[in-house]
């Protein structure tokens, strides 16, 4: 017998959303991906950086990320001291995790919210409470004082979509006793965002990623804004080397052109109205969304229906079975014409 912990002998493990191998054959909506390439700077950033030869891989790269931590710092108005670099954002959420929670202690998140919270609280042993929504989008039986140490808040909710507004989330920093995680993975797709918290609350950490907003998530690049003490103890537990060279310089030019960044999240919430406009007019429920994707449910509430017979069609969406979500769908929101074609495949099934 291997002598595994309990806990990893026992937990299933995160499924992530089908990346097929066959991907130029697919319109593939079911990761919340950008339709569009990153900014050109940021491939002439990564060339660079290799170089003829790729001679520059032999060294490793920053430890401290610091060129990237001023760079973002400035974009964000935090001194460097602010801000820590991460192989993604999942990194920066595992590793406040396992900053802040001790096996059998307890953190919380909002259901139906992003799932991995889970998955890493159950390696670290902690516990797990979730939370529901209300009709009116708050956060269902909030006690008046969150004793669990870590509570993640999705904002704009994924699979979802709508935003929690400041005055609210300003509200649960002060009702938590513990930190506060404002994930804000899709923030850049919004009309606001909570960033001010952080300087509000000590408790209050914020997280950021590349992935989607600067079509680079198959580069893996987040970042935390907290507090300098919360970042000093993020930084104990990181891998030291945890951002490679080309995912570095790529960070540096993406984040600095800004102009790139800002048409781009133009050209998806516009299609993100038109597509629910549409999906509307032909009897779909879909929620007012703030990120790149919609949730979208068809007239006859059957989500797996409508997701196979895109699946049939080379239109990949998400579908959950969580009885909360099977209903409908999360979709991605791709080019226009991707999303013409979808509309035209969901027409056709009916
Ligand atoms: C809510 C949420 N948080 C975090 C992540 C992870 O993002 P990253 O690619 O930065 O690890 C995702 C990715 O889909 C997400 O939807």
């Amino acid at each position: 017998m291997i002598p595994l912990r309990q806990n990893i002998a026992s937990m299933k493990g995160y499924i992530p959303g089908y990346q097929p191998p066959d991907i130029a054959s697919w319109i593939k909506l079911n990761t919340n991906e950008n339709p569009y390439p990153p900014s050109p700077e940021v491939v002439k950033a990564i060339l660079e950086e290799l170089g003829p030869d790729g001679a520059a891989l032999r060294i490793y790269p920053s430890a401290s990320s610091q060129k990237l931590r001023e760079v973002a710092g400035e974009l964000y108005g935090f001194d460097p001291s602010w801000i820590i670099m991460a192989n993604g954002s999942d990194e920066v959420l595992n590793n406040l995790i396992r900053a802040f929670a001790a096996e059998g202690e307890e953190i919380g998140y909002v259901h139906p919210s992003y799932s991995y919270y889970g998955t890493l609280a159950e390696v670290q042993g902690a516990r797990v409470r979730t939370f529901g929504l209300t009709g009116d989008f708050r956060i269902a039986g909030f006690p008046e004082r969150y004793e669990g140490k870590v509570f993640f808040l999705t904002t704009p909710n994924a699979p979802l979509g709508p935003s929690f507004p400041l005055e609210y989330i300003d509200e649960l920093a002060r009702r938590c006793a513990g930190m506060l995680v404002l994930d804000e993975t899709y923030a850049e797709f919004a009309e606001s965002n909570a960033l001010e918290l952080v300087r509000r609350h000590e408790n209050v950490v914020v997280t950021r990623t590349l992935s989607k907003s600067y079509s680079l998530a198959g580069m893996r690049i987040g970042l935390a804004i907290a507090r300098p003490e919360v970042i000093a103890a993020l930084d104990k537990i990181r891998d030291h080397y945890n951002l490679d060279r080309l995912a570095q310089a790529a960070c540096v030019a993406a984040l600095r052109d800004q102009a790139y960044l800002s048409e781009c999240c133009r050209r998806i919430r516009e299609t993100r109205e038109w597509f629910t406009t549409e999906l509307r007019s032909i009897g779909y429920d879909v929620i007012p969304s703030q990120g790149n994707y919609l949730f979208a449910t068809p007239p006859d509430r059957d989500g797996k229906r409508v997701y196979d017979g895109l699946y049939a069609r080379k239109v990949l969406v998400r579908h959950f079975s969580d009885p909360l979500l099977a209903h409908g769908m999360r979709i991605s929101i791709g080019t226009r014409e991707e999303m013409e074609q979808t509309l035209a495949a969901l027409k056709e099934i009916g």
